[in-house]
Parts: C-alpha cells; structure tokens; sequence
C-alpha cells in the first residue's frame, strides 16, 4: 500500500527541523503555497501542518501563519534529544503551560518599541533594580501578604539567582544551612557551590519536623533555615500558621535568618500569611516570575530586612549585576497592567484541574499532591527503583524527576516527582496512563 501523500512530506520537514537546517521561528510556506510547490491539494498541505504540529514541531499562529517551534526547551537539554519517540511529555519539570500565544509578548515588545527614553534600557542598571520597578513588584507584592518598602526589594534573574545572591550575601563557607529532607534540588546545588554544610530536617506530611529543627539548632550553630511554606516542592504542603508561627519562634530563639521560598505561593490565595509577614526583620523571601509568567524571561526578586540590603547589592555586583532593563522592563509592565494577575488566575484554575486529572489517573498509588500544586509526588511500590523506572519511562517519551534530586539526607526516596503542567491539559491522562502501564510492566 502507498503511504498517504501527505507523509513523504510531514517526514521531510520533520527531519530538517530536527537536522537544525530550519531554525526556531522560521515562517513556513502557506498552505495555498505548499499545495503549489508540492503539486498536492490544498487539503494535503493542511494536513502536512497538522501532523507536524501534533508532533509538536511546528506551531500555527492565527493570522500570521506556521513557524518552526523551538524544540530546546528544558528537557532538550537533557536525555530527551535522541529518544525514539516523536513527542516527548515533560513531566520533569515545572513551568507556565504553552498552550496559549504570548500575545501580551507582542503587544508589550510594540508598546515599549514606541515609548519614550528607550535608551535607558541600554545602560547600565543599578544593582538591585530602577526605583520605579522595584515599587512595582512591591505592590504585586502586596496581594501576595507582603507589605515592604521599595528599597527592601531587590531585583534578580530569577528566584535561583534570588537564593543565590540571598546565600552569597548572608552566609560564609561552612555554615549550616538547614533544609527539609526533601526540597528544591536548586538550593542543593547553591549549598555545595557555597561550601554549606545542609542540615536535613525530616520531613511529615504535614510540614517539617520543627521538633527536630529545634534539636539540630541545639547541638549546631545554624545561620539559616530554608522553607517552602506555601505548596511545597515536591511535597505540596501548606504550612498552617501555628507552624509558621513556631519556625519564627524557632528562628528567633535560636537567631535563624529565615529564607522564604514563595515560587509556587500564587497557586494557593488563601495560604496563611509569608513567614515574611510574622517576622520581616530576619526573612528573606524569594520568588520570580517564572511560573506564572515565563520561566525564560528570568525576572526574580527577594524581600530583604533593612540591615541587609547592602550586602545584597554587593553580592549582586559580584555576580549578574542585576537584571537586564529590558527584562525588567517587560516584567514590570506585566506586573503594573494585570497581565500577571489575569495569567495567575488562569494557572490556579489549570493547576486544580490538572491535579483533578491526576488523582483519577493515578488513583490507588501512594502520591502526595495538594489540589491547588502543579507537582505529584509519587513514591513507588517497594519493588520498584527510581532510576529504573525513570529511565523505562524515558524510553516511552515521559520524562520525570527521582526522588534523590530532591534528597538533603543520606536516604533519597524511590519515588518520583511529576510536573503536570508539561503536556497539554488533553495530553494529561493518556501520558500518566503511560505511566502506571509502565509502573505495571515491570515484574514484582
Ligand atoms: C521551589 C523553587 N524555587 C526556586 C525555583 C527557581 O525559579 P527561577 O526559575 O525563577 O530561578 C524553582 C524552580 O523550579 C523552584 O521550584
């Protein structure tokens, strides 16, 4: 039987995109155009699109036509390149859903193209961020319970660079960093570039084990304790208050700087308060905009108590300096005209309704999982390795994350954390049934 007409076609620019001779962004001939050049029907050439679209190859733009969709996102960067599978579904990490066109990128690019003074965006930025733009993300701010000066905001790359520079600023090589037992695998990584010693705190379903950080901070000196108290990763916890209450007893005891983590905290309203709230005076609270506007537009800030804004503009000049003008720019417009907050409504809704898909897919495994996180966690049957299952998974195009990235103890966990909000909200359940189907395959 002769392979559909359209086939030849989809295969032939499906492997000049993935050969790299068709660059990201590149306008692909129109339909009308195709059908021509191909001399097949205008019917075929839609087709041709479509199938290179499901393979996630191309993307077509209403109005504007079809383009060759960049293929090195996050997972491109790891084991994802060379699989045999045409479509992967990145569960191994979490960013913004891309289902929707940036037409706020658009609009903002061509009102800030015919704004006035443009020229200040190419010189040189004060460290920690324009007076102006560090008053806006203060008032975003406000709607997240925390009400600071502009001059205690400080602008980064990013909540990473937010914790770095937090660490760079605040601590020296040897102190004790405590840590839950499970948490953020980039701060693991900023422990060990700063020379930290991480103190894992157990973990509960709940919450960490304060009764164990208390122990720790009296048998160790520890300079500073990191916390993810709203939607907690991997774990998903909120912290209620008695127990952010009793960590800022703790802190003031026994003289922690807090480091807040509020990346996720705009998934959950009705959290209580930031740690921040209940003790400014000793809280560094980091977030960015990466997970409710875009993860590449890395735009980050932290709250700093008064006493260290110095020390973190220091460790700003040894590192990015701060953040491009332009990046701020965009980021602040976004904040000041509701785009931010019109998105986050939309991630709340999405995140529930892909954690909605999720119980029911994975319904009978041992997860933990708050209704309002993008985040799984799944700890697997007893027979089972998270390295395994992992690399089983790879080889059927579902990529996830293993419990050791997140492990600050000697005893990472065989489970594995899933991002939900990788595939599209239709792709969901067939990949976690691809999932459990490969959990099964293997023997007990
Ligand atoms: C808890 C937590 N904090 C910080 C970050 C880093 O965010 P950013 O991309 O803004 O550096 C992440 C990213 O995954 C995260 O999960």
């Amino acid at each position: 039987m002769r392979p559909p007409s359209y086939k030849p076609v989809v295969d032939e620019f499906a492997a000049a995109i993935r050969r790299g001779e068709l660059t990201p962004g590149t306008r692909l001939p129109t339909h009308r155009d195709l059908a021509r050049e191909r001399h097949i029907a205008l019917a075929t050439a839609t087709r041709v699109y479509a199938e290179l679209a499901a393979l996630g190859l191309v993307v077509g733009e209403r109005g504007r036509g079809t383009f060759v969709r960049d293929q090195s996102g996050f997972a491109g960067l790891t084991a994802s390149r060379d699989l045999p599978v045409p479509r992967i579904a990145d569960l191994s990490f979490a960013q913004p859903p891309a289902d929707e066109p940036p037409d706020h990128l658009r609009r903002a690019l061509r009102d800030l193209s015919t704004s006035g003074d443009l020229a200040s965006l190419t010189r040189q930025q004060p460290p920690g961020g324009r007076r102006h733009e560090r008053a806006a993300v203060a008032t975003h701010l406000l709607d997240r319970g925390i009400d600071t000066a502009p001059a205690n905001v400080v602008l980064t790359c990013g909540a990473q660079h937010a914790l770095d520079t937090a660490l760079r600023a605040t601590t020296r090589p040897g102190d004790v960093l405590a840590a839950d037992a499970l948490t953020y695998p980039g701060l693991k990584l900023l422990a060990a570039a700063h020379h930290l010693e991480l103190a894992p705190v157990p973990v509960t379903a709940t919450g960490p084990d304060l009764d164990a950080l208390d122990r720790l901070c009296r048998t160790r000196r520890v300079r500073a304790v990191y916390t993810i108290p709203t939607l907690h990763n991997p774990l998903g916890w909120v912290l209620d208050r008695a127990t952010r209450e009793r960590l800022v007893g703790l802190a003031r005891e026994h003289d922690l700087l807090i480091v807040e983590d509020g990346t996720y905290a705009f998934l959950d309203p009705a959290a209580p308060s930031p740690v921040h709230a209940l003790a400014p005076e000793r809280t560094c609270y980091v977030s960015s905009l990466s997970k409710n506007l875009a993860g590449g537009l890395r735009f980050g800030f932290a709250v700093v108590p008064d006493g260290l804004v110095p020390a973190f503009t220091t460790s700003l000049r040894s590192s990015t300096w701060g953040v491009a003008g332009l990046v701020s720019a965009l980021a602040t417009r976004w904040l000041a005209d509701g785009t931010v907050a019109r998105l986050e409504q939309r991630l709340r809704a999405d995140a529930r309704a892909r954690q909605a898909i999720a119980r029911t897919a994975l319904a009978g495994l041992d997860t933990a999982a708050h209704p309002a996180s993008c985040f799984t966690w799944l700890r697997l049957a007893p027979h089972l390795r998270a390295d395994r299952v992992a690399a089983a998974l790879a080889r059927v195009g579902v990529l996830v994350s293993t419990g050791d990235a997140f492990a600050t103890d000697r005893h990472p966990p065989q489970a594995l954390r899933l991002a939900l909000t990788g595939p599209a909200m239709d792709d969901l359940a067939p990949v976690l049934a691809r999932l459990r189907e490969t959990l099964d395959a293997f023997p007990p």
